[in-house]
């Protein structure tokens, strides 16, 4: 039945996601038996296959952070001076999972109003004192609700009525001792101090238990030395060259991605020779491509790993304006072959709106997915929610949008800075999404079980199932793939992911 992938995609028309469908294999395993473990680059692993796309709308040092905790990875994106993007790779490395980074803290002089401002907007129920007011200086003592609820006078000073006499962690403290801590002391948080007296973090109840409670998900993302690993986007200008020794410098970045539409260029085998020379030890992502003569020459000019995709991301309008690009899942299929024979691992960018396209591209070939509208709109993607038409959303834009190109980041298109800009993308808004600490799990349950369904207990094995002609696809009439989506409803539950 079917047709192998070989001889689907060799019939001269493109294809994405919707177009094509799995023919199921024999299940002889659990869904729960199914390993994701994959390779994001030759020498990095991830415990999860999805990574966060290097957009000033979905990739800070949270979803990083987060992402890294969930068994992913973020790539921070580069719309933001050098010092910034270093410093928000920093925070990444600095973060130590089950606790609070970035306690709310005010200082003595500060009054009740205060406290209560800060109650108010960040739902906090205590604030560490320290002595100028910031983590990382003297803790000189703790206030709560309790010790200013019954005080008239909002305009008292908190060094007034705090209590000094606090009970402290010491910086060395594992997140497992810190749980037992505070289930003896039966406080919500205790401050965790150096050697010198100074915050440095925050073990809490909430964030503890939020950790027991959450549902199974990936081991963190971890390198040799126990912090998170994290990557970052760079271009190909002098400049970018210096941004990457600052960040290897200063944090030790574990992987750059070359951030362009069209990788295939001498601006990139440039980049990547000079960045082989001087970090060697650096992973390096190059693309996006889509052809394998894109990726062979990338792939012998170094590249650790490539991201696939022109023009499938949900924001992109690079296929209408430039006439260039490919249906993303012949672009993973015909990628993926070729970097498979290589040793190169692939990353299939954009497109992805459900957990069957991470199924499909995973299937297809890619080691990882890159997702941006998935996790935009999520708490852990940078910017303020609003309301649009009694609608919660955030921003969500195209890096190649006029909004963001303004901010600086017309380089990955290579935009004629002098004169005229042309878009390649779109800015709007996505509705709120939540958290991706409780998304992340149920996309990655529902992915085992789609590997269940083909038969295939990990990525390599699909990767093999597929290249050997075992696994069986067909394309999808427009009537079939109508079929296959809700129909004939009055009305039904809508789901998002
Ligand atoms: P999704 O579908 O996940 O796609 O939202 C995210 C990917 O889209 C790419 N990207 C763009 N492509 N114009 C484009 O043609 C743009 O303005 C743009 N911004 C991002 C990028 O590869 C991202 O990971």
């Amino acid at each position: 039945d079917g047709y192998s992938a070989a001889q689907l995609f060799g019939q001269g028309s493109t294809y994405t996601y919707d177009d094509v469908i799995f023919l199921p294999g024999h299940i002889d395993f659990g869904a729960h038996e199914v390993d994701l473990t994959t390779n994001l680059t030759k020498k990095l692993r991830l415990s999860t296959p999805i990574v966060s796309s290097p957009m000033d709308t979905v990739t800070e040092a949270e979803m990083a952070i987060t992402m890294a905790m969930m068994g992913g990875l973020g790539f921070l994106h580069y719309n933001m001076k050098l010092e910034e993007q270093v410093a928000q790779a920093q925070k990444v490395k600095r973060h130590v999972p089950g606790f609070v980074m970035t306690p709310t803290v005010l200082q003595s002089s500060n009054t009740i109003a205060d406290f209560e401002a800060l109650k108010a907007s960040r739902g906090v129920s205590s604030v560490c004192i320290t002595e100028d007011g910031r983590v990382g200086s003297r803790l000189v003592g703790i206030v709560t609700a309790r010790d200013t609820d019954f005080v008239n006078d909002r305009l008292t000073q908190l060094g007034e009525l705090m209590t000094r006499d606090v009970e402290t962690l010491s910086d060395d403290v594992s997140a497992e001792k810190a749980m037992e801590a505070l289930k003896s002391s039966k406080r919500k948080s205790l401050p965790v101090v150096d050697s010198n007296g100074n915050l440095v973090r925050l073990a809490s109840r909430a964030v503890c238990l939020e950790e027991a409670r959450m549902p199974r998900r990936g081991a963190a993302s971890t390198g040799p030395d126990g912090r998170l690993l994290v990557g970052a986007a760079v271009g190909t200008r002098d400049d970018d060259r210096r941004r990457v020794d600052a960040l290897v410098a200063a944090t030790a970045v574990d992987a750059v991605i070359l951030d362009s539409s069209q990788g295939d260029s001498t601006y990139q085998l440039d980049m990547l020779a000079y960045l082989k020379r001087a970090h060697p030890d650096l992973q390096v992502v190059c693309g996006n491509v889509v052809t394998s003569g894109q990726a062979r020459r990338l792939i012998q000019g170094g590249a650790d790993a490539l991201r696939i995709g022109m023009g499938s991301g949900s924001i992109c309008t690079t296929q209408e304006v430039c006439a260039v690009g490919r249906g993303q899942a012949a672009a993973v299929w015909q990628v993926s072959r070729l970097a498979a024979s290589l040793g190169v691992p692939t990353i299939a960018d954009g497109g992805v709106q459900n957990s069957g396209h991470i199924v499909k591209a995973l299937a297809l070939g890619a080691s990882t997915v890159m997702c941006g509208s998935l996790f935009a709109g999520t708490s852990e993607a940078p910017g303020e929610y609003f309301v649009v038409d009694g609608v919660r959303v955030k921003q969500y834009r195209g890096m190649g949008s006029l909004e963001a190109m303004a901010k600086g980041s017309e380089a990955r298109y290579h935009s004629d800075t002098q004169n005229l800009k042309i878009a390649q993308g779109v800015s709007g808004t996505v509705r709120d999404k939540g958290s991706i600490r409780k998304t992340v799990p149920f996309l990655m349950q529902a992915v085992r079980q789609g590997f269940q369904d083909l038969g295939s207990r990990s990525i390599p094995a699909a990767h093999a199932a597929l290249a050997g002609g075992v696994m069986r696809v067909e394309a999808r009439s427009t009537a079939a793939q109508a079929e296959g989506g809700i129909h004939d409803m009055h009305s039904f539950n809508k789901v998002r992911w």
